[in-house]
Protein backbone atom coordinates (compact mmCIF):
# COMPACT_ATOMS: atom_id res chain seq x y z
CA UNK A 1 0.00 0.00 0.00
CA UNK A 2 1.31 3.33 -0.33
CA UNK A 3 1.41 5.19 2.59
CA UNK A 4 1.60 8.68 2.91
CA UNK A 5 1.41 9.48 6.00
CA UNK A 6 4.86 7.98 6.59
CA UNK A 7 6.17 11.33 6.10
CA UNK A 8 3.22 12.83 7.97
CA UNK A 9 4.11 11.43 11.62
CA UNK A 10 5.92 14.16 13.28
CA UNK A 11 6.32 17.81 13.05
CA UNK A 12 10.07 16.59 12.19
CA UNK A 13 9.43 14.60 9.49
CA UNK A 14 6.74 17.49 8.54
CA UNK A 15 9.38 19.89 8.19
CA UNK A 16 11.74 17.87 6.31
CA UNK A 17 9.47 16.84 3.13
CA UNK A 18 7.51 20.76 3.60
CA UNK A 19 7.26 21.94 -0.22
CA UNK A 20 6.65 25.79 0.70
CA UNK A 21 8.05 28.08 3.44
CA UNK A 22 7.71 31.71 4.11
CA UNK A 23 10.12 33.48 5.05
CA UNK A 24 10.18 37.36 6.63
CA UNK A 25 12.33 38.41 3.88
CA UNK A 26 9.76 38.61 1.40
CA UNK A 27 7.15 40.32 2.89
CA UNK A 28 6.15 43.72 2.31
CA UNK A 29 4.10 46.33 4.68
CA UNK A 30 2.09 49.09 3.40
CA UNK A 31 2.14 52.01 5.32
CA UNK A 32 -0.42 55.51 5.50
CA UNK A 33 1.45 58.52 5.90
CA UNK A 34 -0.85 61.38 6.56
CA UNK A 35 -0.01 65.48 6.28
CA UNK A 36 -0.62 66.85 10.14
CA UNK A 37 1.02 66.36 13.18
CA UNK A 38 0.66 64.11 16.04
CA UNK A 39 -1.27 61.47 13.78
CA UNK A 40 -1.93 58.20 15.15
CA UNK A 41 -5.44 57.50 13.56
CA UNK A 42 -6.96 53.91 13.52
CA UNK A 43 -8.42 52.69 10.39
CA UNK A 44 -11.80 51.60 11.68
CA UNK A 45 -12.18 48.88 9.38
CA UNK A 46 -8.85 47.30 9.55
CA UNK A 47 -7.69 46.74 13.30
CA UNK A 48 -4.58 47.70 13.98
CA UNK A 49 -3.86 49.85 11.14
CA UNK A 50 -3.61 53.05 11.45
CA UNK A 51 -2.90 56.12 9.54
CA UNK A 52 0.56 57.90 11.03
CA UNK A 53 1.92 61.78 10.37
CA UNK A 54 5.43 62.03 9.71
CA UNK A 55 6.83 63.33 13.27
CA UNK A 56 5.21 59.82 14.79
CA UNK A 57 5.57 57.41 12.14
CA UNK A 58 8.81 56.32 13.17
CA UNK A 59 7.14 54.52 16.16
CA UNK A 60 5.46 52.33 13.62
CA UNK A 61 8.87 51.85 11.26
CA UNK A 62 10.95 50.98 14.50
CA UNK A 63 8.77 47.87 14.50
CA UNK A 64 8.82 47.12 11.22
CA UNK A 65 13.12 47.20 10.95
CA UNK A 66 12.97 45.26 13.96
CA UNK A 67 10.37 42.92 12.57
CA UNK A 68 13.46 41.45 9.89
CA UNK A 69 10.82 42.22 7.16
CA UNK A 70 11.91 43.15 3.66
CA UNK A 71 10.36 46.69 3.71
CA UNK A 72 7.03 49.51 3.60
CA UNK A 73 4.83 50.38 0.63
CA UNK A 74 3.98 54.06 1.30
CA UNK A 75 0.57 55.63 0.46
CA UNK A 76 0.39 59.27 0.79
CA UNK A 77 -2.51 60.91 2.47
CA UNK A 78 -2.55 64.93 1.60
CA UNK A 79 -4.36 67.54 2.92
CA UNK A 80 -4.95 69.57 0.23
CA UNK A 81 -6.45 67.11 -3.06
CA UNK A 82 -7.06 68.92 -6.30
CA UNK A 83 -7.98 68.21 -10.10
CA UNK A 84 -4.61 67.50 -11.08
CA UNK A 85 -3.02 65.49 -8.28
CA UNK A 86 -1.00 68.15 -7.44
CA UNK A 87 0.40 67.07 -4.21
CA UNK A 88 1.71 63.84 -5.90
CA UNK A 89 4.36 65.22 -7.18
CA UNK A 90 5.26 68.15 -4.81
CA UNK A 91 8.81 68.16 -3.90
CA UNK A 92 7.37 68.58 -0.10
CA UNK A 93 4.45 66.14 -0.27
CA UNK A 94 3.72 63.96 2.87
CA UNK A 95 4.81 61.15 0.65
CA UNK A 96 7.64 63.11 -0.98
CA UNK A 97 8.82 64.06 2.66
CA UNK A 98 8.04 60.68 4.90
CA UNK A 99 10.31 58.41 1.64
CA UNK A 100 13.00 61.00 2.46
CA UNK A 101 12.52 60.47 6.16
CA UNK A 102 12.50 56.57 5.75
CA UNK A 103 15.88 56.95 3.69
CA UNK A 104 17.90 58.56 6.14
CA UNK A 105 16.60 56.73 9.09
CA UNK A 106 16.42 53.56 7.75
CA UNK A 107 18.76 52.58 5.47
CA UNK A 108 18.02 49.04 5.26
CA UNK A 109 14.02 49.13 4.67
CA UNK A 110 13.19 48.79 0.85
CA UNK A 111 11.04 51.56 0.32
CA UNK A 112 8.19 50.65 -2.48
CA UNK A 113 6.58 54.02 -3.88
CA UNK A 114 3.08 53.79 -4.59
CA UNK A 115 2.28 55.58 -7.88
CA UNK A 116 -1.32 56.38 -8.37
CA UNK A 117 -3.34 59.62 -8.30
CA UNK A 118 -6.57 58.63 -6.38
CA UNK A 119 -5.51 59.40 -2.87
CA UNK A 120 -4.61 62.76 -4.32
CA UNK A 121 -7.53 64.24 -6.67
CA UNK A 122 -10.28 65.82 -5.16
CA UNK A 123 -12.47 63.35 -7.08
CA UNK A 124 -10.43 60.35 -6.19
CA UNK A 125 -10.32 58.77 -9.69
CA UNK A 126 -6.52 57.24 -10.49
CA UNK A 127 -6.38 59.51 -13.45
CA UNK A 128 -6.89 62.98 -14.59
CA UNK A 129 -10.95 63.13 -15.45
CA UNK A 130 -12.35 65.11 -18.16
CA UNK A 131 -16.38 65.01 -17.95
CA UNK A 132 -17.32 61.77 -16.54
CA UNK A 133 -14.58 60.21 -18.26
CA UNK A 134 -10.78 58.64 -16.98
CA UNK A 135 -8.32 60.17 -19.85
CA UNK A 136 -5.99 57.62 -19.79
CA UNK A 137 -3.17 59.61 -22.20
CA UNK A 138 -3.43 63.31 -20.04
CA UNK A 139 -2.66 61.16 -16.73
CA UNK A 140 0.60 59.02 -17.93
CA UNK A 141 2.46 62.69 -17.52
CA UNK A 142 1.32 62.99 -14.19
CA UNK A 143 2.31 59.31 -12.98
CA UNK A 144 5.48 59.73 -14.36
CA UNK A 145 6.42 62.97 -12.56
CA UNK A 146 4.99 61.61 -10.17
CA UNK A 147 7.70 58.52 -9.69
CA UNK A 148 10.23 60.79 -10.63
CA UNK A 149 9.40 62.95 -7.52
CA UNK A 150 9.20 59.62 -5.51
CA UNK A 151 12.64 58.64 -6.81
CA UNK A 152 14.33 61.48 -6.12
CA UNK A 153 13.22 61.17 -2.91
CA UNK A 154 14.82 57.81 -2.45
CA UNK A 155 12.22 55.15 -3.13
CA UNK A 156 14.13 52.21 -4.17
CA UNK A 157 11.25 50.39 -6.31
CA UNK A 158 8.45 52.38 -7.84
CA UNK A 159 5.03 50.72 -7.85
CA UNK A 160 2.14 52.08 -10.64
CA UNK A 161 -1.02 50.79 -9.16
CA UNK A 162 -3.03 53.17 -12.06
CA UNK A 163 -3.86 50.37 -14.59
CA UNK A 164 -3.91 53.11 -16.95
CA UNK A 165 -2.23 51.96 -20.25
CA UNK A 166 0.97 52.32 -21.18
CA UNK A 167 1.97 53.33 -18.23
CA UNK A 168 4.90 51.42 -17.26
CA UNK A 169 6.92 52.90 -20.42
CA UNK A 170 5.69 56.66 -19.56
CA UNK A 171 7.91 56.19 -16.30
CA UNK A 172 10.60 54.19 -17.52
CA UNK A 173 11.50 56.81 -20.01
CA UNK A 174 11.12 59.67 -17.38
CA UNK A 175 12.76 57.79 -14.68
CA UNK A 176 15.68 57.22 -17.23
CA UNK A 177 15.36 60.37 -17.78
CA UNK A 178 15.98 61.75 -14.59
CA UNK A 179 19.17 59.88 -14.36
CA UNK A 180 17.46 56.83 -12.56
CA UNK A 181 18.00 54.20 -14.46
CA UNK A 182 18.58 51.90 -11.46
CA UNK A 183 15.51 52.26 -9.91
CA UNK A 184 13.18 49.26 -10.78
CA UNK A 185 9.32 49.38 -11.57
CA UNK A 186 7.05 47.06 -9.53
CA UNK A 187 4.07 47.55 -11.66
CA UNK A 188 0.55 46.32 -10.50
CA UNK A 189 0.35 44.62 -13.88
CA UNK A 190 -2.99 42.37 -12.88
CA UNK A 191 -5.33 44.65 -11.12
CA UNK A 192 -8.75 43.42 -10.75
CA UNK A 193 -11.63 46.06 -9.90
CA UNK A 194 -12.93 44.48 -6.48
CA UNK A 195 -14.91 44.93 -3.86
CA UNK A 196 -11.70 44.02 -1.42
CA UNK A 197 -10.22 47.26 -1.42
CA UNK A 198 -12.78 48.83 0.48
CA UNK A 199 -11.32 48.92 3.74
CA UNK A 200 -8.40 50.06 1.68
CA UNK A 201 -10.36 53.58 0.53
CA UNK A 202 -11.10 54.46 3.88
CA UNK A 203 -7.48 54.17 5.39
CA UNK A 204 -5.81 56.14 2.15
CA UNK A 205 -9.36 58.28 1.57
CA UNK A 206 -9.45 57.73 -1.90
CA UNK A 207 -12.91 56.15 -3.11
CA UNK A 208 -13.80 57.69 -6.08
CA UNK A 209 -16.87 60.24 -5.74
CA UNK A 210 -18.78 59.33 -8.81
CA UNK A 211 -18.78 55.85 -11.10
CA UNK A 212 -16.40 53.43 -9.88
CA UNK A 213 -12.89 52.11 -11.51
CA UNK A 214 -14.35 49.55 -14.18
CA UNK A 215 -12.92 51.40 -16.79
CA UNK A 216 -9.73 51.12 -16.00
CA UNK A 217 -9.16 48.55 -13.44
CA UNK A 218 -10.07 44.37 -14.52
CA UNK A 219 -12.64 42.52 -15.16
CA UNK A 220 -12.60 40.12 -11.86
CA UNK A 221 -13.98 37.47 -14.44
CA UNK A 222 -10.78 37.55 -16.74
CA UNK A 223 -7.68 35.37 -16.19
CA UNK A 224 -6.64 35.12 -19.78
CA UNK A 225 -6.71 39.00 -20.58
CA UNK A 226 -4.47 39.26 -16.86
CA UNK A 227 -1.73 37.29 -18.60
CA UNK A 228 -1.54 39.64 -21.61
CA UNK A 229 -1.75 42.57 -19.28
CA UNK A 230 1.55 41.48 -17.42
CA UNK A 231 2.90 40.32 -20.89
CA UNK A 232 2.20 44.20 -21.97
CA UNK A 233 3.90 45.30 -18.63
CA UNK A 234 7.50 43.43 -19.39
CA UNK A 235 7.44 44.53 -23.17
CA UNK A 236 7.04 47.71 -21.02
CA UNK A 237 10.45 47.13 -18.89
CA UNK A 238 8.96 46.46 -15.64
CA UNK A 239 11.08 44.80 -13.50
CA UNK A 240 8.59 42.73 -11.38
CA UNK A 241 4.75 42.11 -11.69
CA UNK A 242 1.85 41.72 -9.64
CA UNK A 243 -1.45 39.97 -9.09
CA UNK A 244 -4.01 42.13 -7.13
CA UNK A 245 -5.58 40.69 -4.73
CA UNK A 246 -3.99 37.78 -4.10
CA UNK A 247 -6.22 35.20 -2.55
CA UNK A 248 -9.46 35.05 -4.41
CA UNK A 249 -6.99 35.31 -7.60
CA UNK A 250 -5.00 32.32 -6.80
CA UNK A 251 -5.41 30.63 -10.46
CA UNK A 252 -3.76 33.63 -12.05
CA UNK A 253 -1.04 34.03 -9.87
CA UNK A 254 -0.26 29.86 -10.77
CA UNK A 255 -0.62 30.85 -14.27
CA UNK A 256 1.78 33.98 -14.20
CA UNK A 257 4.02 31.90 -12.04
CA UNK A 258 4.08 29.42 -15.06
CA UNK A 259 4.65 31.48 -17.97
CA UNK A 260 6.87 34.51 -16.79
CA UNK A 261 10.22 34.51 -15.29
CA UNK A 262 10.13 38.15 -13.54
CA UNK A 263 9.90 38.12 -9.62
CA UNK A 264 6.01 38.41 -8.80
CA UNK A 265 4.33 40.37 -6.36
CA UNK A 266 0.98 39.22 -4.66
CA UNK A 267 -0.95 41.86 -2.84
CA UNK A 268 -3.03 39.78 0.00
CA UNK A 269 -5.30 43.31 0.37
CA UNK A 270 -7.04 45.04 2.69
CA UNK A 271 -10.69 43.34 2.87
CA UNK A 272 -8.77 39.87 2.66
CA UNK A 273 -7.40 41.06 5.68
CA UNK A 274 -10.46 42.73 7.40
CA UNK A 275 -12.71 39.52 6.93
CA UNK A 276 -9.67 37.39 8.80
CA UNK A 277 -9.18 39.93 11.68
CA UNK A 278 -13.29 39.96 12.44
CA UNK A 279 -13.71 36.45 12.26
CA UNK A 280 -11.03 36.29 14.83
CA UNK A 281 -12.47 39.22 16.71
CA UNK A 282 -15.44 36.98 16.95
CA UNK A 283 -13.77 33.89 18.26
CA UNK A 284 -14.58 31.96 14.79
CA UNK A 285 -11.67 31.28 13.36
CA UNK A 286 -7.51 30.59 15.04
CA UNK A 287 -5.95 34.01 13.54
CA UNK A 288 -2.49 33.03 13.16
CA UNK A 289 -3.43 29.90 11.85
CA UNK A 290 -5.53 31.33 9.48
CA UNK A 291 -3.14 33.90 8.33
CA UNK A 292 -0.38 31.34 7.83
CA UNK A 293 -2.31 28.87 5.91
CA UNK A 294 -2.93 32.31 3.49
CA UNK A 295 0.10 33.48 2.74
CA UNK A 296 1.32 29.81 2.21
CA UNK A 297 -1.46 29.41 -0.43
CA UNK A 298 -0.56 32.81 -2.00
CA UNK A 299 3.02 31.68 -1.55
CA UNK A 300 2.49 28.48 -2.96
CA UNK A 301 0.28 29.73 -5.88
CA UNK A 302 3.72 31.38 -6.80
CA UNK A 303 4.34 34.56 -5.49
CA UNK A 304 7.94 35.43 -4.72
CA UNK A 305 6.92 38.60 -3.02
CA UNK A 306 3.95 39.11 -0.53
CA UNK A 307 2.29 42.75 0.42
CA UNK A 308 0.25 42.15 3.21
CA UNK A 309 -0.58 44.34 6.54
CA UNK A 310 -0.18 40.85 8.44
CA UNK A 311 3.78 41.21 7.90
CA UNK A 312 4.55 42.00 11.46
CA UNK A 313 2.64 39.69 12.88
CA UNK A 314 3.53 37.25 10.70
CA UNK A 315 6.89 38.08 11.29
CA UNK A 316 7.09 37.34 14.70
CA UNK A 317 5.13 33.75 13.61
CA UNK A 318 7.69 32.81 11.11
CA UNK A 319 11.16 31.62 11.82
CA UNK A 320 13.22 32.08 8.67
C1 LIG B 1 -4.73 52.89 -5.33
C2 LIG B 1 -4.64 51.59 -4.61
C3 LIG B 1 -5.69 50.82 -4.10
C4 LIG B 1 -5.08 49.77 -3.44
C5 LIG B 1 -3.71 49.89 -3.61
N1 LIG B 1 -3.45 51.02 -4.37
C6 LIG B 1 -7.15 51.03 -4.06
C7 LIG B 1 -7.94 51.11 -5.28
O1 LIG B 1 -7.50 50.81 -6.38
O2 LIG B 1 -9.08 51.54 -5.13
C8 LIG B 1 -5.82 48.69 -2.69
C9 LIG B 1 -5.08 48.10 -1.56
C10 LIG B 1 -5.89 47.36 -0.57
O3 LIG B 1 -7.12 47.17 -0.71
O4 LIG B 1 -5.27 46.92 0.39
N2 LIG B 1 -4.91 52.79 -6.69
ZN1 LIG C 1 -5.58 54.75 -7.60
Amino acid sequence: MRRFRRLRASEEMRSLVRETRLSKSELIYPVFAAEGENIKNPVDSMPGIYQWSPDRIGEELDRVAESGIAGVLIFGIPAHKDETASEAYSENGVTQRTVRYIREKYPHLLIIADVCLCEYTSHGHCGVVCGHEIVNDKTLPLLAKMAVSLADAGADIIAPSDMMDGRVAAIREALDGAGHVNTPIMSYSAKFASGYYSPFRDAAQSAPSFGDRRTYQMDPANGREALREIADDIDEGADMVMVKPALAYLDVLRSARDRFDLPIAAYNVSGEYSMVKAAAANGWIDEKRIVLENLTAIKRAGADIIITYHALDAAEWINE
